[in-house]
This record gives C-alpha cells, structure tokens and sequence, in this order.
C-alpha cells in the first residue's frame, strides 16, 4: 500500500515536467530506498524514463500543482522579528568547524550541518513555544552551533552543550568567553552516563539524534534524565533515512519515556551536504541500515545519470518534532552503553 503511494507522488510530481532525482526525493513522502525501489520499478514496466540525467513520463499523467507556501519555505514560521539574531549568528560561526567525511561514505560522527536560516527558524519557534524566556537548556550534539543562535537572543538563563566533537566544544567555548553568554560546552559521549549536576537540571533540550534505533533511544534517554518535571525538548527525524516503521518505533518510545508529541514541521530543517556531496548523501544514507539497500542501488547503475543534474535546492531534510513531558521522565537508559551506534546492527 505503501509503495503504491510512492508511485503515485512520483508520478503527480513527474506530471508537471522532467524532474532530477533530487527533486523526486523532494516530491515524496518515503525514504530513498522505497524511492529507489519505485523508480526501478517504474523504469522496468517503461511508465518513467530516465534521460540526460531527469526522469520523465513516459506518457502525460495527472496535473499537480505545487501548494508549499514560498514566503517560509513551507514551514509556517517567518523569522522576520528575528533579523538581528541571525545577522548575529551569522557573524558569530564564521570559521566554524565543518563536517567532514570519515571512513566509506559516512560523515564523522554523523555530522550535517543545517541552513543558518533554517537554525534561526528553530530559535524563533522555540521562542513561539515560550521554551527560551529564562529557560535553562541543554544541547545534546551541536554541529549546527544552535546554542549560540539562542544565546544570541540574550532570553535563556543558561546554555550547556554536550558534544562528542572536541573541535565544537572548542569554538562554543570560545564565542561564548568572547561574548560573556551564560553558555557552556563540554566534551561528552552520549554512550557513558550524563555528566555530574545534570540530572533534572533543565527546562528545555534541543538535539539532533542519530537515527539508529540505539542512536536515537541514547540521545533521546540523555535528554530526557536532563529534564525537570514537565520539561519540553526538541529534535530533528528524517523521512529520507527512515521508514514509517521506525518513525513509529521511535513514537512509541517517547510515549514511554512519559513525553507527549505536540507538534511535527514537516521538512522544518535543509542541510547543506545534500547539495555539496549528493551522492556521498545518498550511499551514507544507503549504507547505514541494511547493506543490501545500497547493493540495490548500484546494480540500477543510474548513479552517472542522476549526477549529471545536480541538486538545485535541498532534498535532505528534516522534521522538527516538539516533545513534553507529562510529569516526571522515564529515560530507557541510564548506564553507559557501550558499541557502534552509527550503523543498524
Ligand atoms: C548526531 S549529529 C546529527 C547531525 C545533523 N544535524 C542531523 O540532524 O542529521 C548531531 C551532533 O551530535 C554529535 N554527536 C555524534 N555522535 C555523538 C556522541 N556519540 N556523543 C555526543 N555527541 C555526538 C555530532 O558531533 C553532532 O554535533
């Protein structure tokens, strides 16, 4: 059922004219393997073909008419009351520590780094939320440097970032001296325990997790034993990476945790890597939940066509989830938990 409603977004999207393989990908409500999947498909029955690196109909299909609002990029908040933050920002990661690619394919410690404006945007709906007035946060992961975009709107009580990434940690620490922000960052693994003090310590989180089911359920469980009593987090999800199923999985989780879901922006957040090294993006992605996905891949031997055309916007994306706690928490782990946690086992 599923993939019979892929096939349909691909061809609503293909009925308005030739479309790269990145566009497609923006066209859909699935991850790249079913993309993947469904266009092999198509390819093979002869309905889509593949030429000079766009697909196109075979046949003209049914109109569609594209209904994402231009003036926010289709997310529903404007960061207009916020300019000066961002000119602020902007200014402030200048020479900032940038991802980098490690063994295979994969991004050292899963790092992707999002849109100065679309980091902005996730300060000015926190601020929405009344989450950032004398609110004491903690960042967990901070490649996006978001803990200086809220410490830039001078409204939090107290920052603290931890991060794998000495590098990070590093240049937070420096920006927030040279600027006096109460901002912190120390140098941590989500695998050991929480540091000393932090326990219950915060009104608000904010993180990025990695999207392993133990990836996830770590940050997520760290966040969550950070968290006074009826605190509220927030955190980017992927459909690219991610099939429903485990969107599902993960739901559940947080309603164990004692979290309840109040809000889901759709495609909320735009990463840079997508459009710099797209398909370094797409066998990262391929390659970090069942080999087999991107074995499938190469054998449809479409990777020389697809890069032909090269992604003119974004297409990785991710969701912006909003979380809060009923009461107290429920964190799944409070030990240390040792082992990969970048690749599905
Ligand atoms: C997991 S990455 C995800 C990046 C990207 N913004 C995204 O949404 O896909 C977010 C941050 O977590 C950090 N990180 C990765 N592994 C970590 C670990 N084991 N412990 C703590 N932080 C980690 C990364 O360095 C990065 O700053």
């Amino acid at each position: 059922m599923e993939m019979d409603r892929v096939r349909k977004q691909v061809l609503m999207t293909l009925s308005s004219g030739r479309k790269s393989f990145w566009e497609l990908i923006n066209g859909v409500d699935a991850s790249i393997f079913e993309l993947v999947k469904c266009l092999d498909a198509l390819l093979s029955a002869g309905v889509v073909k593949l030429k000079n690196g766009t697909f196109e109909l075979a046949r003209p299909g049914v109109f569609f008419a594209e209904v994402r609002c231009k003036y926010c990029k289709g997310t529903g908040t404007s960061i207009k009351g916020f300019e000066d933050v961002y000119k602020k920002y902007c200014e402030l990661v200048k020479g900032r520590p940038l991802p980098v690619i490690g063994s295979g394919y994969k991004y050292e410690y899963d790092q992707g780094i999002i849109f100065e404006d679309d980091v902005i945007r996730r300060v000015a709906f926190m601020h929405a939320r009344g989450d950032l007035n004398s609110s004491e946060i903690i960042v967990m992961g901070d490649d996006d440097l978001i803990s200086i975009a809220i410490a830039a709107t001078g409204l939090a009580k107290r920052i603290l970032v931890l991060e794998i990434d000495e590098r990070i940690v590093d240049f937070i620490n420096k920006v927030a001296v040279a600027e006096g922000f109460p901002l912190e960052a120390i140098k941590y693994d989500v695998r050991e325990k929480i540091p000393e003090g932090v326990r219950g310590g915060f009104d608000v989180f904010v993180t990025d997790p990695i999207e392993t089911v133990v990836g996830f359920e770590l940050f997520l469980s760290r966040c969550a034993e950070a968290l006074k009593p009826n605190g509220a987090g927030y955190f980017g999800l992927t459909r690219v990476e991610l099939p429903l199923s485990r969107w599902q999985l993960f739901e559940k989780f947080l309603l164990d945790m004692n979290f309840v879901i109040t809000d889901i922006l759709r495609d909320f957040s735009s990463y840079a890597h997508g459009i710099e090294n797209p398909l370094e993006g797409i066998k990262d992605i391929l390659s970090t939940y069942d080999r087999k996905h991107l074995e499938f891949f190469e054998k449809m031997r479409i990777e020389q066509q697809i890069i032909k055309v090269g992604p003119k916007e974004p297409w990785y994306k991710s969701s912006f989830f909003r979380v809060e706690l009923v009461g107290e928490a429920r964190p799944k782990h409070t030990g240390r938990v040792p082992g990969d946690i970048y690749v599905e086992v």
